[in-house]
């Protein structure tokens, strides 16, 4: 499997481009109970969100020694803390008493341990139960340090924090991330910081979600009053990398590129970067910040949303305050919540209509094709149907219009 970086497609879309822009051919069927089947659903959430890296944040959302953050969108309570030591670990929120979860504030706190409620057993930042009340007269017999918190595999990259949710699972950062790990260093992954997250619950299988930011056709149409006038109309390229898919979407500016020697190249100019990070992530670069948003399975046809936003530099005064938080409104408030979730959510009401029995997809939707071949990698094939079988499908409509 070749593992392309943003430099390789940018190049290959600019040839494209050069010799008169044709998208490559490709004309693919999904079948609709591919997001409505709860069988279906459930094989994935087991085969993509029990065990492989999942990134659940940025370093810079833990600045300090006992900072730590909560996520519940596995199923399972996880926290993610800063030590004393300065290194960064990632726990089941989870007492080893009566299973009560220790820490319950949404956003980032700050700790000096963790004492759990219900009885107030102690454990330090590092996991270890080192205080248990009446130990000697209720416990006499147990040895504490059976009881320390269970760790969870945790790998950093360019600042970014995954989480493995299985305690006797691993991440492998090299593996997992490939050429990516290069990307994210040209963007200054690491060097941002956090600004914002939103988090919603759409009516909409994940996967909708997934492939609306796979999809260069839409932009034109769909985003005509937001964020389209700075594109061409469907100029785009996308190539998987790994289990991963980068895309590179040309921006008006993108021509001017043609005569430039590569060093010269701006990816940030000339085109929008945007990638889906294996298994539910699409991080967006745009021009000065970035974005990821992720996924998560709640139900066949309800997901959370996380969408969390970094900038460059925290703001040092009122002015680039309100510069920041305009910018993020305009695209969580005015694009992605009033545009994209909104067809995802319209098309899963769609689907329970029965309308369709597929969705056709063309030349500028090939990325969820891409998208596709790697859920069969790692899920199983699921039967589409073949061409012919739908065309059977569709000829009574046909028949009745003539
Ligand atoms: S459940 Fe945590 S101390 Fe008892
Ligand atoms: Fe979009």
């Amino acid at each position: 499997m070749t593992k392309p970086g943003f430099t390789d497609i940018f190049g290959r879309l600019l040839e494209q481009v050069r010799d008169g822009y044709r998208p490559e051919p490709f004309l693919g069927y999904s079948n609709t109970r591919f997001y409505t089947d709860s069988e279906w659903f459930e094989k994935e959430r087991s085969a993509l969100f029990k065990n492989k890296p999942i990134l659940v944040g940025h370093l810079s959302m833990l600045s300090k020694p006992g900072d730590v953050f909560t996520h519940d969108h596995l199923g399972i309570p996880i926290m993610v803390v800063k030590g004393k030591d300065e290194n960064i670990r990632a726990f089941l929120n989870v007492c080893r008493h009566r299973g009560v979860r220790l820490v319950n504030t949404d956003e980032t706190s700050n700790k000096t341990s963790f004492v759990c409620p219900y009885h107030n057993w102690v454990y330090n930042l590092q996991g270890d139960l080192t205080h248990i009340p009446l130990h000697d007269e209720s416990f006499p017999t147990i040895d504490p340090a059976c009881h320390n918190l269970k760790e969870l595999p945790l790998g950093l990259c360019e600042g970014l924090i995954f989480v493995c949710p299985d305690p006797a699972g691993s991440v492998d950062m090299d593996q997992h991330l490939g050429m990516l790990k290069a990307d994210f260093a040209r963007f200054g992954v690491t060097d941002h910081v956090f600004f914002r997250q939103s988090t919603r619950r759409l009516k909409t299988n994940w996967k909708l979600l997934v492939e609306a930011f796979q999809d260069s056709y839409h932009v034109k149409r769909l985003h005509k009053k937001t964020v389209a006038p700075g594109f061409l109309d469907a100029v785009a390229r996308s190539e998987r990398s790994g289990d991963h898919i980068l895309a590179v979407v040309a921006r008006n500016e993108f021509p001017e590129a043609i005569d430039l020697p590569p060093e010269q190249w701006d990816l940030r100019h000339h085109a929008s970067c945007a990638m889906y990070l294996f298994p539910n992530v699409e991080v967006v670069v745009h021009p000065d910040y970035i974005s990821y948003l992720a996924f998560f399975p709640i139900a066949v046809d309800e997901t959370v949303v996380v969408h969390t936003c970094f900038i460059e530099e925290a703001p040092t005064n009122e002015k680039a305050q309100a510069h920041w938080e305009r910018a993020f409104d305009i695209i969580e408030n005015g694009v992605f919540g009033p545009e994209d979730y909104f067809v995802c959510e319209q098309a899963q009401i769609g689907m329970a209509s029965g309308a369709n029995t597929h969705f056709t997809m063309g030349a500028h939707e090939y990325g969820i094709g891409q998208f596709h071949q790697i859920l069969t990698d790692h899920v199983g094939k699921f039967d589409h149907q073949s061409p012919a079988q739908l065309q059977s499908i569709d000829a009574p409509n046909r028949a009745h219009r003539s």
